[in-house]
């Protein structure tokens, strides 16, 4: 998908278009272009991943990307992996064409049509029978176990795909790890993601199984603030790259697109790699550290989320001093050569194919065994080349002051499967079809 839009529609095709949903027998049958409402797109928010807060809009689903990664931040987003319990290529193509259908319904919205008093209802009800689209985007991945020896495609698998390993400060439970199959929902309510979900895994449950699941949501937007706060305080994603610029996203996401990652096969043009990485967020520990430490450890300043030193948000960090926080010679306003954001980004020449795009949300869990809260970020990270992109910024990151505070315990390494037009169906290069 290039970009997600609000579509204005007239009346009159609106009309008709709500006429055919209602008309078509099954939900299966919607057709999924954008058709209402004449409010604010989101697409003119300040910066592409700051979350926007809108009532009601529809996102595209058909396009060269899948929707979801360009499409401004939704307020809330669930994570779930599947195992796949099919061995057969057919049956393979059979579970796709049915996700890519759901997808189209659920993205759409339309009348929940129930056939059969006696059969189950078609929807959770959750969302009574006029199912909103509600912002939502679904967005799918494949891990690298789907080109195992099962389905005969190990010839078709992405260069850079593989399997996550552990690095230094993380703590992996197999449990939260991994999966055949990854599929992002986001929306503007909880309760939307969930239906998505409850209906993905209804449908498809003849195919799949899920394999752990995570929620996760973000603050309200600040006024003019380019990103929304993780459960440290801080603005999170005021340096990605701005992705609604076609040029930046076609160098920072997309696989055959990107110079770095031209060499991949054919059918994964205009896909990407996900890198999700859920952390713990150690927040009681957090809370009893002074500013300037925690302003040290990131390397920008808490309320205004400024790079320290500076004024704005926006503006350029200055990385032209060489302070180490450990060695306590930094002033406050100098930026530690070791702090996350500097180790993550020193902006210097070269740096540019590692730039990598975080679409996070936060998540709680409620409390641990310790009866400490058991809360942190569902960290989503797309780039075109996983290598240079997450491998390289979390290895260029380990050891950094943060760790103390954190803990990853899960996550992932999956490649989000190039965008689909009607008629198509999502992972269809990969089937020669
Ligand atoms: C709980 C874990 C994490 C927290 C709380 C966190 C928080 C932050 C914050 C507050 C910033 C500064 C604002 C911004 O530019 O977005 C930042 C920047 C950044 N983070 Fe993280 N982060 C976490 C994990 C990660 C991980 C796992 C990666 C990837 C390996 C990562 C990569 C980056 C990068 C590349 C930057 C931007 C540097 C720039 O371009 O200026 N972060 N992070």
């Amino acid at each position: 998908m290039e970009t997600a839009n609000i579509n204005t529609l007239s009346r009159r095709n609106l009309l008709k278009t709500a006429a055919i949903t209602v008309a078509s027998s099954t939900a299966l049958l919607t057709a999924c272009k954008p058709q209402n409402s004449e409010k604010a797109s989101p697409a003119s928010s300040p910066k592409q991943d700051a979350p926007v807060a809108v009532e009601e809009n529809r996102y595209d689903c058909f396009g060269s990307h899948q929707a979801g990664i360009t499409t401004p931040h939704q307020l809330f987003g669930n994570l779930t992996t599947f195992d796949l319990t099919i061995t057969d290529k057919n049956r393979l193509i059979d579970y796709f064409r049915i996700l890519t259908a759901r997808i189209e319904f659920l993205t759409q919205g339309g009348e929940i049509k129930d056939t059969d008093p006696r059969l189950p209802p078609e929807a959770s009800g959750l969302l009574g029978k006029n199912l909103p689209s509600d912002g939502l985007t679904i967005t799918v991945s494949v891990g690298d176990s789907l080109f195992d020896n099962r389905f005969g495609l190990s010839d078709k698998k992405p260069l850079r795909l593989k399997e996550m390993k552990r690095f230094p400060n993380d703590k992996l439970n197999a449990d939260w790890c991994d999966g055949d199959i990854s599929i992002q929902f986001c929306a503007h309510s909880p309760e939307t993601c969930q239906n998505a979900l409850r209906d993905i895994i209804k449908n498809t449950a003849k195919f799949a199984v899920p394999r752990w699941s995570l929620d996760g949501w973000l603050p309200k937007a600040e006024p003019g603030a380019m990103a929304a706060r993780n459960l440290f305080g801080y603005r999170d994603g005021s340096g990605n790259p701005d992705i609604s610029d076609d040029k930046v996203a076609n160098e920072v996401l997309w696989t055959g697109v990107a110079a770095n990652s031209l060499d991949e096969p054919a059918w994964a043009k205009n896909g990407s790699y996900q890198a999700v990485r859920l952390i713990r967020q150690f927040v009681e520990f957090w809370d009893r550290t002074p500013l300037q430490e925690q302003n040290t450890i990131f390397g920008r300043e808490k309320y205004s989320g400024a790079p320290l030193g500076q004024k704005h948000e926006s503006d350029t960090p200055n990385y032209t001093g060489n302070c180490e926080s450990d060695k306590g010679n930094c002033d406050g306003n100098s930026i530690p050569l070791d702090s996350h954001m500097r180790l993550g980004n020193p902006r210097n020449a070269g740096w540019e194919r590692h730039r990598i795009f975080r679409r996070p949300f936060n998540y709680s869990l409620g409390l641990a065994k310790n009866k400490q809260l058991d809360v942190g970020l569902l960290m989503i990270i797309y780039q075109a080349n996983l290598d240079d992109g997450f491998i390289f910024v979390q290895n260029a990151m380990n050891g950094e002051p943060l760790e103390e505070y954190i803990q990853p315990f899960g996550g992932g390494y999956f490649f989000t499967l190039p965008g689909f037009q009607k008629g198509e169906f999502l992972g269809q290069g990969m089937f020669d079809i």
